[in-house]
């Protein structure tokens, strides 16, 4: 049902062809992007630390050979086959805990919560992401769980093609899930060790990236990359050391993307990174990634009021009444005592309130403000903005303006 190999192709390779990134510029200057993820720990209750509800260390394991991976850091480099060294590279792709979450309040990049399943299999991604997801185009949401019937899975990337109908290009299913026991370094999960490598993999199918078979034992089925030679079988679960060939040509076996054993992957090679790049540039929600705000440390200050959400609640009659409500929460290390808040209909102001409380950090409350009808107006927008805080200027303007717009849909009275 989604968007076709073809359809997703014929962007990218289009896209790579009139790409203005220096990949084949004599003079290469790195510019490595910083990718912000958040892990969510989807476990069945146990103590911090215990089962699968694992400890802050696996997962700061985790991202430390995932960092190694994508940046060539990776000690094992040393066995990737002479004949490969030239194409091997730094894919220049970083990836960072996020540092706040998207309310901007400060975060270590790792939620935990008991999940309504004690195990979900493949049909179950959108349970599972629904047990905690944060925006996909500001986070990389990785799921940690006990997974039934996959090491590892990772939703691949879509394409901004113009006209093309976006079938299933659903955010909130967009991330990678991955099984408690091969999150980082562990000798005893079964059929082979895990040192962390199912995470590079996922994640290189997370920016684009296609098996080297081309998932059909022939060998005519690419991964539209010209520096992994085709290739007819998987690898999975075997670790060669010889020259392997198939298809006529020597197999790229410890490249990222087979099946190989864990101990037996080390490489991304050149075209790899140029598709990974592509992606990181123009696919949505991903594109939008290396400039998100969770990379930067959250915003501190003594009075900081900011606005939650809006509910705007329609009245349950026939006349276009809106009632709107407006959530707003301490930012900031003061406790509030008071702050103003206008509420403006397209540009014209429909009220002022000053409002008169207690408000410790972190403290939530809703404002009512006055029903109003939409009756006749094309395109309303709701404005609400934070004025005063404790009789002085707000130290973080960024969460003070929040607006919700209607399509005309219901304002129609006719
Ligand atoms: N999606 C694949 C699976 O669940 C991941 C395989 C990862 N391979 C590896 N050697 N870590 O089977
Ligand atoms: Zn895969
Ligand atoms: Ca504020």
């Amino acid at each position: 049902q989604r968007e076709s190999i073809d359809q997703f192709e014929k962007w990218l390779s289009n896209k790579q062809r009139t790409a203005v990134t220096p990949f084949n510029s004599p003079i290469k200057t790195k510019e490595i992007l910083d990718i912000p993820v958040v892990f969510h720990v989807i476990h069945r209750g146990e103590n911090l630390g215990t089962g699968t509800n694992l400890p802050d260390e696996k997962i700061i394991e985790q991202l430390q050979i995932l960092n190694e991976d994508f940046r060539k850091l990776n000690d094992d480099q040393i066995l990737t086959p002479l004949e490969f060294l030239d194409v091997a590279t730094d894919t220049e792709i970083n990836f960072v805990l996020a540092k706040q979450d998207s309310e901007g309040l400060p975060s270590q990049g790792i939620t935990r919560q008991q999940g309504s399943q004690n195990t979900y299999n493949r049909s179950e991604e959108e349970i599972l992401y629904a047990e905690n997801y944060w925006p996909s185009e500001n986070y990389l949401n990785i799921y940690i769980a006990d997974l039934e019937d996959y090491l590892g899975w990772a939703t691949f990337p879509f394409s901004d093609l113009e006209g093309n109908i976006e079938i299933n290009n659903n955010r909130l299913l967009d991330g990678v899930a991955i099984d408690y026991k091969w999150l980082g370094i562990n000798e005893n999960t079964g059929s082979f060790n895990s040192y962390g490598r199912t995470l590079t993999h996922e994640i290189g199918h997370y920016f684009g990236l296609r098996h080297l078979w081309g998932n059909q034992q022939n060998c005519s089925t690419d991964d539209y990359c010209l520096d992994t030679p085709n290739q007819s079988t998987s690898y999975s679960g075997e670790c060669p050391t010889e020259t392997a060939i198939s298809c006529g040509t020597s197999d790229m076996y410890s490249n990222y993307m087979n099946y190989t054993d864990d101990a037996c992957m080390n490489i991304f090679t050149q075209n790899q990174k140029e598709r990974m790049h592509v992606v990181l540039n123009h696919s949505p929600r991903r594109n939008t990634l290396p400039q998100s705000p969770a990379l930067d440390n959250p915003i501190i200050t003594l009075n900081d009021l900011g606005i939650k959400t809006i509910i705007a609640t329609q009245l349950n009659d026939c006349n276009g009444f809106l009632l709107p409500k407006v959530v707003v929460r301490n930012y900031g290390t003061n406790v509030i005592e008071n702050f103003i808040i206008s509420f403006f209909l397209n540009d014209t102001l429909i009220e002022i309130i000053d409002i008169t409380g207690r408000y410790q950090p972190i403290a939530i409350d809703t404002i009512d403000f006055q029903a109003i009808s939409l009756d006749n107006l094309v395109d309303p927008v709701l404005n609400f903005r934070i004025g005063l805080v404790n009789q002085t200027e707000d130290g973080n303007q960024n969460n003070n303006l929040l607006s919700v717009s209607f399509s005309n849909k219901i304002t129609k009275s006719l």
